[in-house]
């Protein structure tokens, strides 16, 4: 399944390093090259030998050993597809995360412009310290993709968060990213709840967190293609932002970006009106008991790009664009999802239902219905928004 498929790992010094000769085995079974990066302390968990024999290729540890005219950090970095980072210490990933680059595996981290995930292990009390959430964080709004220890029997005694996550869950990341048929494609995504103004301290807008249209942006950009992500919503990442407010905003972004677009995700949570007039004054109190706001419909931005894909198809236009909405319902999930897709005229519509507190709205959770033109229909089981995000752009992507 990997023949032909590069993969750099990188090793730091956290007793987990013994694992990672498992995770060796299970690439090179699958046909993949593997080239192993040590640090220096790495060397006292698992030795040189070890890993050279399972990898079947020199070991890297010291930085300035270069057999070639490329230093060796950039012809590692230039070589892999992907490069993992198995157990990673409390310093690497701070290391990595302020840019230091004081050996073999922390330089070549700097130079890799591929997809990079990072497995930590270390004692509990590391983990939550709070520099250390600060890096992650920092890396993964990065781009980098971060996969949590698990709770247990650390090595050191402690019980508590800490643990290496399985192997299988950094393997099957990996073979995600690896096989992934999306690469090199552009992404159109937008996130969050619109903001329509009602004067310059008030406002009208809904729960939308933004965090489903942001894990498929993360997920696509994991995946090797290009992003441009539309939000509502503060964020710092690697591919390209363009934040927005209200609905007016969106659609105009939206449809810059439509021309160039290979499938275009409409996420974001669109109000259905807004105020008509808003005021460029702050509303005064009087004293009457109601106050009445007129609001108008704001445009359907889905519908729109559904039409204009709709004409470019009759003129021939030979770019062939995958469009998807979501729908957030209360009740009447399936019914209503089912009309919808027909009346939007979108290719997949991604139904969730909101009146489940356990998934939806500000949920790390989700669970969706994929619907596609054709009367087809996937469901997604419960799961965390960045598994959910992969399968739906697996399902749009077939
Ligand atoms: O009609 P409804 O709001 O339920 O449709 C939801 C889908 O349509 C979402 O994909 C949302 O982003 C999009 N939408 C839109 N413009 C609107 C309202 C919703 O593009 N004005």
């Amino acid at each position: 399944m990997l023949s032909g498929k590069n993969i750099l790992i990188g090793i730091t010094g956290g007793i987990a390093a013994y694992k990672i000769c498992e995770l060796i085995r299970m690439f090179k079974r699958q046909g993949a090259n593997v080239r192993v990066v040590c640090t220096p302390n790495a060397l006292n968990f698992v030795t040189k030998l070890t890993l050279r024999n399972l990898s079947q290729n020199e070991v890297g540890v010291e930085e300035f050993d270069i057999p070639d005219f490329k230093p060796e950090h950039i012809s590692y970095a230039d070589e892999a597809e992907i490069m993992i980072i198995a157990p990673a210490t409390a310093n690497t990933i701070s290391k990595i995360a302020s840019g230091i680059c004081d050996n073999l595996l922390t330089s070549i981290a700097c130079a890799f412009k591929k997809p990079v995930i990072i497995a930590p292990a270390m004692n509990c009390n590391m983990w939550e310290n709070p520099v250390i959430q600060e890096n992650l964080q920092k890396l993964a709004a990065r781009g980098y993709k971060i996969l949590e220890p698990e709770n247990g029997f650390l090595a050191c005694g402690y019980e508590g968060k800490g643990r290496l996550c399985s192997l299988e869950k950094i393997y099957d990341e990996a073979v995600a990213i690896l096989t992934t048929k999306t690469k090199g494609k552009k992404y159109v995504i937008t996130a969050g709840g619109t903001i329509e103004d009602i004067d310059p301290v008030r406002y009208i807008s809904n729960y939308s967190s933004g965090k489903m249209g942001i894990a498929l942006a993360d997920e696509a950009y994991h995946c090797g293609n290009d992003v441009t992500l539309i939000t509502t919503v503060d964020v710092t990442k690697p591919y390209k932002i363009i934040k927005v407010k209200s609905a007016i905003e969106m659609q105009e972004a939206v449809n810059g970006e439509f021309e160039t677009a290979d499938f275009i995700i409409m996420a974001a949570a669109v109000a259905d009106y807004r105020v008509k007039n808003k005021s460029d004054q702050k509303i005064k109190k009087t004293n009457d008991d109601t106050l009445t706001l007129e609001l108008v419909k704001n445009p359907d931005i889905l519908k729109g790009l559904c039409e204009r894909k709709k004409e470019e198809m009759l003129k021939r236009v030979q770019h062939d664009r995958i469009i998807v909405g979501f729908c957030a319902e209360s009740e009447n999930l399936l019914t209503n999802a089912k009309e919808k897709i027909q009346k939007k005229g979108c290719d997949y519509l991604i139904a969730n239902d909101i009146s489940r507190k356990d998934i939806g709205f500000s949920s790390d959770y989700n669970e969706v219905t994929i619907f596609d033109k054709n009367g087809g229909m996937i469901k997604l089981e419960r799961a965390s928004k960045s598994e959910i995000a992969r399968g739906i752009l697996k399902v749009i992507n077939e």
